[in-house]
């Protein structure tokens, strides 16, 4: 791959190294984080975004809030980093796998650590686990997903499940660059997915960097593409999969209807993290993203001042459109087993 981790621990300074991604494709701008405020400014811009780069963006806060916290006895001490975990978590809703990342280092503290300094090495040995296993579970899910495709096809994929919205490689286009790897000749169909252009932006970006044919269309041109027989199949990543309905980017559910209508297997890639057995499609709460996302363009008005406008950032695809889910585990079919998926989850 030629682009560099989107995020990582950096040692001798102490503090999390991220891609900005609200700066590409025009730069490629490395940000040095050392504080749990300036991070939760990053998640809430989306300058670090992506499901999967979420959980390792939660465990790495822990874990900077664990090195910068200055309380002295234990108890005061696991109280405050579980403060800066909460407000971490309440950044972005909808993706599962933030409060996944953050829980996941918390919890080690708590039930391991037993002064000051053993949670701190705690945290930061939990959240590098949680980051290095991201990156394994997104080579896996590649090699899982690569198989289901032909030797030849074109891939329909909305908003960015890719390296950078992960730690490397990605979920979505882990599958994609794992194909290509083999030698399958594949063609990527981008949409550009409104309002941030998340696959303009940076799928198409990262595929570019990577020497992948990718070609940009409008979010709407999708259905048009499949009646003309240009698309064999489409894959999405995920920000949650409830046992009745994977919840990805605003745009998602509209590709999945028109792949059943025109007969095109649906493909979700997406880590166990993702998952989420205690909850159904009505529990989640979609992320509501400010109006002039939706209202301006750089720094162009589009909307009318006054109009009103809805910007929900996710919607839920009901899992009866799902083909498969591909996981670091292997591919499954729905209807899900949820019970002995969330009991893997939480005893790995
Ligand atoms: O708002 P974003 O850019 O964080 O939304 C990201 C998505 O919807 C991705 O498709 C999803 O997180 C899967 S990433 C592997």
């Amino acid at each position: 791959m030629n682009i560099p981790d989107t995020i990582a621990w950096d040692p001798e300074k102490e503090c999390i190294r991220y891609i900005d991604q609200t700066q590409l494709p025009g730069h490629l701008t490395m940000v040095e984080c050392r504080t749990v405020q300036r991070l939760e400014t990053a998640i809430t811009r989306l300058e670090v975004r992506g499901a999967p780069a979420l959980g390792v963006a939660g465990a790495y806060g822990v874990a900077l809030a664990a090195v910068t916290c200055k309380k002295r006895g234990l108890a005061p001490f696991l109280a405050a980093v579980r403060r800066q975990g909460n407000l971490l978590t309440a950044t972005r809703p909808t993706a599962i796998n933030l409060s996944w990342g953050v829980n996941r280092v918390l919890t080690a503290m708590e039930q391991r650590a037993a002064s000051v300094s053993e949670a701190k090495q705690i945290a930061l040995a939990e959240a590098q686990d949680v980051a290095h296993e991201d990156e394994a579970c997104c080579q896996a899910i590649g090699t899982y997903g690569a198989a289901l495709l032909p030797e030849r096809c074109t891939v329909l994929t909305h908003c960015n499940a890719g390296a950078l919205a992960c730690k490397a490689w990605g979920t979505a286009l882990g599958v994609i660059r794992s194909a290509v790897r083999q030698g399958k000749d594949l063609k990527v169909i981008a949409c550009e997915t409104r309002p941030l252009l998340q696959g303009a932006r940076l799928t198409a970006w990262e595929l570019t960097q990577d020497g992948i044919d990718v070609t940009v269309i409008t979010d709407s041109m999708g259905a048009h593409l499949m009646r003309g027989g240009i698309i064999d199949l489409v894959i999405v990543g995920a920000d949650r999969i409830t046992p009745d309905a994977v919840f990805n980017k605003i745009g998602t559910y509209m590709h999945a209807v028109c792949a059943r209508h025109h007969g095109l297997p649906f493909y979700v890639a997406a880590p166990l993290s993702t998952f989420d057995a205690d909850h159904v499609e009505n529990d989640v709460i979609i992320e509501e993203r400010p109006r002039d996302e939706v209202a301006r363009c750089g720094t162009c008005i589009t909307v009318p001042e006054g109009v009103k406008i809805l910007n929900p950032a996710f919607d839920a695809t009901p899992m009866d459109l799902v083909t498969a889910i591909i996981t670091e585990q292997g591919v499954l079919r729905p209807p899900l087993d949820m019970k002995a998926l969330s009991r893997y989850r939480t005893t790995r």
